[in-house]
C-alpha cells in the first residue's frame, strides 16, 4: 500500500542499565556489553513523501546537515538503491548530547519509518546493518526495549523485560564536542572488565525480569567529573533526596536512578526542577508491542547455534 499520508513516529531514548568496555579494537572503537533499555521519554518524527530529503526541527541548532535523522535518509536511499525523497518533521524532547541516544534513536526511528514509506521490505538484520553505519547505538534503536548489546554496538539481543518501572533521569547541560569519543579516550586498560556483571545482570533479566539496582555499572562513571564540571554536585543533590544507586547513562552527563514508586518519583523530579534548577525527568520503562520472550528465545537459539 503505497504511503501518501505522513508516517508519525515516536523515537524513544534509552539508559544504559550496565556498560563495560571489554578492551580497545584495531579499528579505533571499543568493544562493550551493555544492557540498553528504552524509556518513555522520546522524540517525534513525521515523515511526509518529498522529492527531495529535508529536516524541519523545532530545535534550530540541529536542523543542519549532519543531523543523523537525515544522515539516515541518505544511507537508506544509498544502500536501497532508490530515486525517493522525504520531509522529516522532528520534534525533539530528548535532551541532546545527554547519554540517553536521542539522535540515534531519531535515526533509527527514519529507517524504520522509510523501510514503509518508501515500501523497501527491508528486514531488520538489513536495517541493523545500516543503522550500523550511522552510528553504534542506532541498531540497538531499531527495536529498543530491554537487549544486551555488545561489540562497538552493532550486535543487539534481545532480552524479556527488565522488572523496573518509574526511573528519574537528570541531564545536565553539556557542550562538549566530540563528547562520546572523549569519554572513551579517557579510558585505560584497567578499566577493562570482561562482561561478567552484565551477563550476569542479563541472566536475572532473562530469568524472569529482576534487574536490581547493585548490579548496575558504568566505565565512564570515575570521569564523569573532570569532564563534565559540576557532575559530582548535582550527584549529591539528587542523593540527598533519597535516591539511590545513581548511575551515569552512555557517555553521560545524564544521571538516572530506580524510584521506588511513580509518588516518590514525582517528589524527585519536582525537587530537582523546582528546588535545584536541573533538567529532570520521570520515566517508565518503555518496550516496543509485542512478545519480548519469544524473541529472547529465538536469541538464544541463534546464538546457540553459533556457539
Ligand atoms: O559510533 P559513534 O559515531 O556513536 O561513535 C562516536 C565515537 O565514540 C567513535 O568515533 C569512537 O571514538 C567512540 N566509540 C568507541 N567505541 C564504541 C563506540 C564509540 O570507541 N563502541
Amino acid at each position: 500500500m503505497a504511503h501518501n499520508s505522513p508516517i508519525e513516529i515516536e523515537a524513544h531514548a534509552k539508559v544504559n542499565l550496565t556498560l563495560e568496555v571489554l578492551g580497545k579494537r584495531d579499528d579505533g572503537y571499543h568493544d562493550i556489553v551493555s544492557i540498553m533499555q528504552t524509556i518513555d521519554l522520546h522524540d517525534s518524527v513525521s515523515l511526509t513523501p518529498s522529492d527531495d530529503i529535508t529536516l524541519a526541527c523545532d530545535d534550530p541548532e540541529l536542523s543542519g546537515y549532519d543531523n543523523l535523522a537525515l544522515v539516515a535518509a541518505r544511507e537508506l536511499r544509498e544502500a536501497a538503491g532508490v530515486d525517493r525523497g522525504v520531509a522529516i518533521t522532528l520534534g525533539k524532547r530528548i535532551p541532546v548530547s545527554a547519554g540517553l541516544g536521542g539522535g540515534s534513536s531519531d535515526a533509527a526511528a527514519v529507517l524504520n519509518g522509510l523501510n514503509r514509506l518508501w515500501e523497501l521490505e527491508l528486514d531488520l538484520a538489513e536495517l541493523e546493518g545500516i543503522a550500523a553505519g550511522i552510528g553504534s547505538d542506532v541498531p540497538f534503536f531499531m527495536r529498543g526495549g530491554t537487549a544486551l548489546v555488545q561489540g562497538r554496538g552493532e550486535h543487539v539481543v534481545p532480552l524479556a523485560h527488565a522488572d523496573i518501572q518509574w526511573m528519574v533521569v537528570v541531564s545536565p547541560e553539556t557542550d562538549l564536542a566530540e563528547k562520546t569519543a572523549r569519554l572513551f579516550r579517557e579510558i585505560v586498560p584497567s578499566d577493562h572488565t570482561r562482561g561478567v556483571l552484565t551477563h550476569k545482570l542479563a541472566g536475572r533479566i532473562r530469568g524472569g525480569g529482576d534487574a536490581p539496582a547493585q548490579f548496575f555499572f558504568n566505565v565512564f562513571e570515575p570521569y564523569a567529573d573532570k569532564v563534565f564540571p559540576g557532575y559530582s554536585a548535582i550527584r549529591e543533590t539528587f542523593r540527598s533526596l533519597g535516591a539511590m544507586g545513581i548511575l551515569m547513562s552512555g557517555a553521560g552527563p545524564s544521571m538516572f536512578a530506580l524510584a521506588p514508586s511513580r509518588e516518590v518519583g514525582v517528589a524527585w523530579q519536582l525537587m530537582l526542577e523546582m528546588q535545584h534548577g536541573l533538567r529532570a525527568y520521570l520515566v517508565q520503562r518503555w518496550d516496543p508491542p509485542g512478545p519480548a520472550r519469544r524473541s529472547t528465545m529465538r536469541a538464544r537459539v541463534n546464538r546457540d547455534s553459533v556457539e
